[in-house]
Parts: structure tokens; sequence; C-alpha cells
């Protein structure tokens, strides 16, 4: 199926995230995005499968998979549901990975655990209402207070934020120095200080929370900093840079799912006493739509791979976010126009996916950004 061979395991995890969408979450995902309900029971089912701390060393709790595995499995939970596969990325890319990886000892024992059993959810506090794409402008600001730190500011757009019990929190501990005084911190929701604001009301994922969160005095224990004062810009980035790839794969995993919808539905549909799979502007369509996709995933699987050798990828999974969400935006919209008027209501689930298709080129850094860090990298390569 692709010029990268899988290995056992990455084949099996396929599998078992494939059978588990299909058998789980697909009858569950329209009803679920119509209540805007939050999957809690798939989480703590994805728990148990391992999938909630992919990457994270089985001496921390977690499966001890590549990230090519992770990747899969997000593209496959995705197929059935984009708000599942956004709540599972944020909790194994935003929560799980930085902590394994800017965490010392006792933060990793503290908290990996939980998080990779999906006993604890995980959530990623960086942007804010007036610093979005910009986050080393934020406004939250961390002081420090004998052995404690106290933060003080709103964050937005935050992702599992009313279900979540860990947050991994930037704060600015100098805002002189922008982007290197941003600190990064472990908070635990339950802390004093935090509160849950308003849910936004979305256009799509809507199974997911998507919070407002405001710090009030809000006092954290400075040994539970992640790296040292002033390294939370880098922390953030470093982060986002896997965490777009998971993106990728959700946006991948959305695409699929609308190019299947709409090979079935072509072959079943007749119009002019044919199935409409047999018109060549349909045909097109299909083939543009099959093309896109597998060069995204082709795009996200690389990525992937690079971020597993250790290899420098930020350019890589920029491009796979940008290239893979537009593409889950074109097909989904190709899709619609497939099933022409049936396609245009809740009957099909093709505009679930075009509706959810739109944040991952939002989310994660827009396309925007995904282009300035592309150029930005080419431009240094290319003397
Ligand atoms: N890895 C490590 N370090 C990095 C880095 C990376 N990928 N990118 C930049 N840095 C370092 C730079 O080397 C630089 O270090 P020095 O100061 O030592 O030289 C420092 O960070 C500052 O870099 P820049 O000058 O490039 O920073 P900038 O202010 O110009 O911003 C940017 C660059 C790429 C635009 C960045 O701000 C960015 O990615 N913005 C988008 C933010 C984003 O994705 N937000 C989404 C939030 S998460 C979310 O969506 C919520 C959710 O719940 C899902």
């Amino acid at each position: 199926m692709s010029i990268i061979n899988l290995t056992e395991e990455q084949t099996m995890v396929r599998k078992i995230a494939h059978e588990f969408s299909d058998k789980e979450i697909k009858p569950v995902a329209s009803e679920n995005d119509k209540k805007h309900k939050f999957p809690k029971d798939i989480i703590d089912k994805l728990g148990e499968l391992g999938f909630m701390g992919m990457v994270v060393p089985e001496e921390y709790g977690g499966s001890g998979f590549d990230y090519l595995s992770y990747i899969i499995a997000v593209e496959e939970i995705s197929q059935a549901c984009a708000s599942t596969g956004a709540i599972m990325s944020v909790n194994n890319s935003l929560v799980c990975d930085p902590i394994k990886t800017f965490g010392d000892e006792g933060q990793k024992k503290t908290y990996l655990p939980a998080l990779a059993s999906g006993e604890n959810l995980g959530c990623f506090m960086l942007s804010e209402p007036e610093a979005g794409s910009d986050p080393a402008s934020m406004n939250t600001t961390a002081v420090k207070r004998g052995k404690n730190y106290v933060l003080n500011g709103a964050k937005c757009w935050i992702t599992n934020g009313a279900e979540a019990d860990v947050a991994i929190v930037f704060a600015s501990t100098d805002s002189t120095k922008r982007n290197k005084g941003v600190s990064a911190y472990i908070v635990d929701m339950r802390t004093t200080g935090i509160i849950v604001g308003k849910l936004e009301d979305k256009l799509g994922i809507k199974a997911t929370s998507t919070a407002q969160i405001y710090f009030e005095d809000c006092s954290v224990p400075a040994s539970n900093m992640l790296g040292e004062e002033g390294d939370g810009f880098k922390i953030a980035m470093h982060t986002l840079d896997g965490g777009r790839i998971g993106i990728a794969a959700q946006a991948v995993g959305i695409a699929q799912s609308a190019l299947e919808e709409s090979v079935r539905y072509a072959k079943e549909r007749k119009a002019f006493g044919r199935s409409i799979s047999n018109f060549q502007g349909l045909q097109f369509m299909i083939a543009d739509m099959a093309t896109k996709i597998e060069a995204s995933r082709l795009l996200t699987w690389q990525a992937a791979i690079m971020k597993e050798r250790g290899s420098k990828y930020s350019k890589n999974s920029a491009m796979a976010k940008l290239y893979a969400s537009e593409t889950a935006m074109w097909v989904t919209t190709k899709a619609i126009q497939i099933h022409g008027g049936y396609g245009y209501t809740t009957d099909y689930p093709v505009e679930r996916y075009f509706r959810d298709a739109k944040i991952t080129e939002i989310y994660e850094g827009t396309s925007e950004i995904q282009r300035n860090v592309i150029a930005r990298e080419t431009l240094k390569e290319i003397q």
C-alpha cells in the first residue's frame, strides 16, 4: 500500500486501532457530535488499549511504541471520529511528550503513569485571547513566591480544558524578555485559583470541549516547572513540532473517511440511467482525492519517522500539517459535492467530516504559521 514498509508492531497497531474505531467509535460518533458529548467511555477504553500514552516508555506506565505507530493510531481513530482523535492527540503529543522529554525523574514518575493509562487526562495551555499565533506576547504571569510560582492570567482554545486533570501551562516569568521569559509548568487542575470559563460552541469537533481557563493567584510548586525558568517557549515549540504530526494524521483520517463514503455513494447512486461512478467528471474528483490523501499520508509518516530518528523535523511536520489539513478541507468539500443535496444534510457523515476538517487548518498553528516555518527553513537551506 505504501513505499514505507510497516513493522509487525506498526501493522498490529493499525489493525487494532482500525477495529476499535469501527466497532466502538463509528456507531456513536454522529450522536456524540450532535449532542456535543465528550466520549469519556471511549477515552477510558483507549487508555486500556494503551493508546493514551503510546510513546511513553513502559517504565513510566506507557506502551513504549514508536512515533509512527502513534501517528497511525491517530489516523485510524480519526477516521471514525475526529473529536476522539483530537482528545487522544492532545494527551499524547502535547502533554505526555513534553513531560517525557523535559520532565525530571520525579515529574515523570508522578504524572506519566496516570496520563498514559487514561486515568488522568491532560491539556496544553499556551494560547491566550490576545496571543494565538504569537505566543511570545502572552500576558499570563508566573511570579516566584518562596517555593511556589503564583500564576495569573487567561488562556483560551484549550482542548480538553474542562475535563483535564493535568495541564501544561505556559506563563511569563519576565515579560521584558518575550520568548526568553516564558516558563512551563505541570499544573494539577484541582489547584485552587483555576477557573474553567466559557465552553466554546464550535463549528466542528463538537464532542471535544474547548474551554477558556482563568488563573487567579494559583500557586504552583516550583518543583513543577518543566526545565528551567525561561525554557518555556522552546518547550512549546518543540512540543508543537510533534503535535503537528498528530494533527496531520487526524486530517488524513478525516479525508480518508470522506473518500471512502464518496466512493460507496458514487457506486450506489444512479443518474441518467447509470451509477454516477461511471461519469468521468466524478472519477477525476475521486482520483484527485485519493492522490492528495496518499501524498498527505506520506508526508505525515515521513515526519513521524524523522522525529523518531532524532533528525531535525520542524519543517517536515509543518509541511505534513499544512498539506494534510488543506487536503482534508478540499477532499471533504468534494465529498459533499459528490453526495449532492444528501451530502448537505446530517443524514450522511460527510457534512461532519467537512466541519471537522476546518479545525486542522487552525489549531496547533494555522496554515499561515506552517508556511512561515517552511519558508524560513527553506530560505536557510538554499543558498
Ligand atoms: N523547536 C525548538 N526551538 C524553537 C523552535 C522549534 N521548533 N522554533 C523556534 N525555536 C526557538 C528559536 O530557535 C529561538 O531561540 P533563540 O531565541 O535562542 O534564538 C526562539 O525559539 C524564538 O524563535 P522565533 O524567533 O522563531 O519565535 P517567533 O516569536 O518568531 O515565533 C512561530 C515563531 C513559529 C511563529 C511560533 O510563534 C509559532 O509556532 N506560533 C504558533 C503557535 C501555535 O501553534 N499555537 C497553537 C497552540 S496549541 C493549540 O492549538 C491548543 C490546543 O489545545 C490544541
